[in-house]
């Protein structure tokens, strides 16, 4: 019987609603004539309704949680309220910025520096982002997640970027591309808004034109940087990073736009900050001083580096594992 009901419930978690408004009549003929008590099936029907969504809510995240969305981050902006971002890349760190409070989870092409060990961020691919967006996705129940569209994305046109864009709404449950470029590339995210696909500005330092610039260099120049947030707000983005930028000129312009500006190396006027998880963590290869615009929280590379050697030592030693570690 239990099999019967659950192919009469619609799988989408919408099935308490299907069956509130119904009479006993309607109930008993969605029975298909069995002798089940109508008690009886209204119970199995709470049951599974509550099952089902269960499911619905852990594998497809649905409707039926509330997520940050472009209207509300833009609306911080007029209530003063600051946003945090981080960047994140895998499903367990993603569940722990979710449930700390973070508003925005970035899956930055910064993935290629500090998962991959690369030095800039230009091999990064799509289907690259795309797998680490889809664990980042799923394990995100309040945070908006924001995707890196890689390069060359930003630069190949309206369409080349529609494609990728719609690629990371289709294959992740992420909410919105992050689109390097300005006034040169406004084009292009209009485009991405007209096809439904929220866009993050960035603006000022822009890690992917780094073999035409030479360097990760402060940015100083204000005209440029004014045409081109200006141009993104108005192609429709609903947020702009502003990346090293001198901070008195990220003051100013966080008090251009109308839509919420997010520092990083931007100094503390910015409606919201981000940064990369590891640079946050102190989770590096090597024992490294925090880069100039990093807050250093804490210090995985001596935690890791210790509980690993530890480990090592351990096994070495038959110590580990100890009789609490084995089965009898
Ligand atoms: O890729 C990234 O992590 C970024 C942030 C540094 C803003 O773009």
């Amino acid at each position: 019987m239990i099999i019967l009901f659950f192919q009469l419930l619609p799988r989408d978690g919408h099935v308490t609603s299907k069956f509130e408004n119904r009479s006993v009549a309607d109930l008993r003929a969605a029975t298909c004539g069995t002798k089940l008590k109508l008690a009886g099936y209204v119970q199995c029907c709470q049951v599974l309704a509550t099952t089902n969504r269960l499911r619905y809510n852990e594998h497809t995240r649905g409707s039926l949680m509330p997520q940050l969305t472009p209207p509300k981050i833009k609306a911080f902006k007029n209530e003063g309220r600051k946003i945090a971002v981080l960047t994140v890349y895998d499903f367990p760190s993603a569940k722990m910025l979710d449930s700390a409070g973070i508003d925005i989870l970035l899956v930055g092409d910064s993935l290629g520096n500090v998962v991959q060990g690369k030095p800039t961020t230009l091999a990064v691919t799509l289907d690259q982002v795309i797998y680490h967006a889809e664990m980042v996705a799923r394990a995100a129940q309040n945070a908006m997640v924001v995707v890196d569209l890689p390069f060359p994305y930003c630069q190949l046109g309206a369409e080349e970027a529609v494609r990728a864009g719609a690629r990371i709404l289709k294959e992740t449950l992420a909410g919105a591309v992050k689109f390097e470029g300005g006034e040169n590339r406004a084009g292009t995210i209009a485009a991405l808004v007209e096809a439904g696909i929220p866009v993050m500005g960035h603006c000022g330092l822009r890690p992917q034109e780094i073999r035409q610039t030479g360097g990760y260099f402060v940015q100083r120049l204000k005209e440029q940087l004014f045409r081109d947030i200006q141009a993104v707000e108005q192609a429709g983005a609903f947020s702009v990073v502003l990346e090293c930028l001198e901070a008195e000129l990220a003051k100013e312009a966080t008090q251009a736009v109308s839509i919420p500006t997010i520092g990083i190396g931007s100094g503390r006027h910015c409606d919201g900050q981000v940064l990369v998880f590891h640079d946050l963590l102190g989770y590096t290869p090597e024992p490294s001083p925090a880069l100039k615009h990093v807050k250093q929280y804490a210090d995985l590379h001596t935690i890791v580096s210790d509980a690993v050697k530890q480990y090592a030592e351990e096994v070495r030693n038959q110590k580990f594992p100890a009789d609490e570690h084995s089965f009898s």
